[in-house]
């Protein structure tokens, strides 16, 4: 390694890296990418991208094996997603093949900002997908760039693999029952903003969000799904139509089905009945797997495992998620695309 980073030390902020993806769509296709080393995007002041929303991102990681090695987890996943997504903003898909070649492409040129095996760390990529040109009416643009850029991280939140805190949002929600929800786009974000920030402000690592109907049933975290270990020990993650699929949820469900041996379902989770769950957590790619200590729910603080230690069925969930990640544990078929350095 030529670079000097504190790889122990990350956390989850930008860093511009020598190189990033860039491709144009023009005239009704996709123009040939490539690697760039401007991280400034250039734009029309009109961008329908930037005053109706028509953007959409994504979010996915390489990893450095022991034996040196950089792998991408289930890449194939973030584009169909991004497909979907692209679908209900009615921007052009770009193809799996196109996605997948791009994000190795990134991970290879910047191959040494992918932390060492030892530290934990690894190379967060972020693929965006945005509505350009010279267009003033709510309509759907004409021209998009796709680009992805990337960054060495380390932990979403700070606890690590220790619990922390979320807090019920009862004033806000992140989505509507037949909105955006369930596609990875920026609005549901700026949603999440203010609610997110009273969380932290309030010592709280981010909110859990109800369905926006009923508020009777958890929907998912600001920035990750939820799952909860009931006593008997099934995985129980929320099912609604308005909340993101994360790759790692249904990576979880497979794996606490097939590796663990339990029973692995989605379905309703009321919050008045959280005493059904052992251990509970958040999951994605930024959160991996974030034990929720507790849930501050108005004047009620429910308390699931611990709040200072991880439960053992997470922690089981955890050392298999990260082991096949990170290749110490073996993967199910397809899961893992290597990236060849030369
Ligand atoms: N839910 C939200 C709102 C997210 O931002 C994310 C992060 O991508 C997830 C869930 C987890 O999805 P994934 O596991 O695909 O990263
Ligand atoms: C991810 O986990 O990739 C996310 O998008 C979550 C967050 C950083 C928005």
């Amino acid at each position: 390694m030529t670079v000097t980073i504190d790889w122990e030390n990350l956390g989850f902020d930008y860093m511009k890296l020598p190189y990033r993806y860039i491709a144009h769509y023009t005239d009704g296709q996709w123009q040939a990418g490539e690697l760039t080393e401007d991280a400034t995007l250039h734009i029309s002041e009109s961008s329908p991208a930037l005053h109706y929303g028509q953007q959409a991102f994504e979010g996915l990681k390489a990893y450095r094996t022991k034996s040196g090695e950089i792998q991408l987890f289930r890449p194939d996943q973030n584009a169909e997603r991004l497909q979907k997504t692209a679908d209900r903003l009615m921007m052009p898909q770009v193809p799996t093949e196109m996605f997948i070649e791009a994000a190795k492409s990134v991970v290879k040129a910047n191959h040494e900002y992918v932390p060492p095996y030892e530290s934990g760390g690894s190379l967060y990529l972020r693929p965006l997908l945005i509505g350009v040109g010279d267009i003033i009416g709510v309509q759907p643009a004409h021209d998009y760039i796709f680009t992805i850029f990337a960054m060495p991280v380390g932990n979403y939140f700070k606890g690590g693999l220790a619990p922390t805190k979320f807090i019920v949002s009862r004033d806000f929600d992140r989505a509507a029952p037949h909105g955006t929800g369930a596609a990875k786009v920026g609005g549901n974000y700026a949603a999440s903003l203010l609610p997110g920030a009273n969380a932290h402000n309030t010592g709280y690592s981010d909110v859990i969000y109800l369905d926006p109907s009923t508020h009777t049933k958890i929907e998912e975290v600001g920035s990750a799904n939820f799952f909860g270990i009931t006593k008997d020990n099934e995985f129980v993650t929320p099912l609604s139509p308005s909340i993101l699929p994360s790759i790692t949820k249904y990576s979880l469900l497979y794996l606490a089905k097939n590796r663990l041996g339990l029973k692995a379902s989605e379905g309703d989770v009321f919050i008045d009945d959280l005493d059904r769950f052992a251990e509970a957590g958040a999951c994605g790619t930024a959160a991996v797997i974030s034990p929720i200590g507790g849930i501050q729910n108005g004047d009620d603080f429910h308390v699931f495992y611990s709040e200072t230690e991880v439960g053992p069925i997470t922690r089981k969930l955890y050392d298999e998620l990260v082991g096949i990640q990170k290749g110490d544990v073996t993967a199910p078929e397809g899961w893992i695309y290597k990236v060849e350095i030369d």
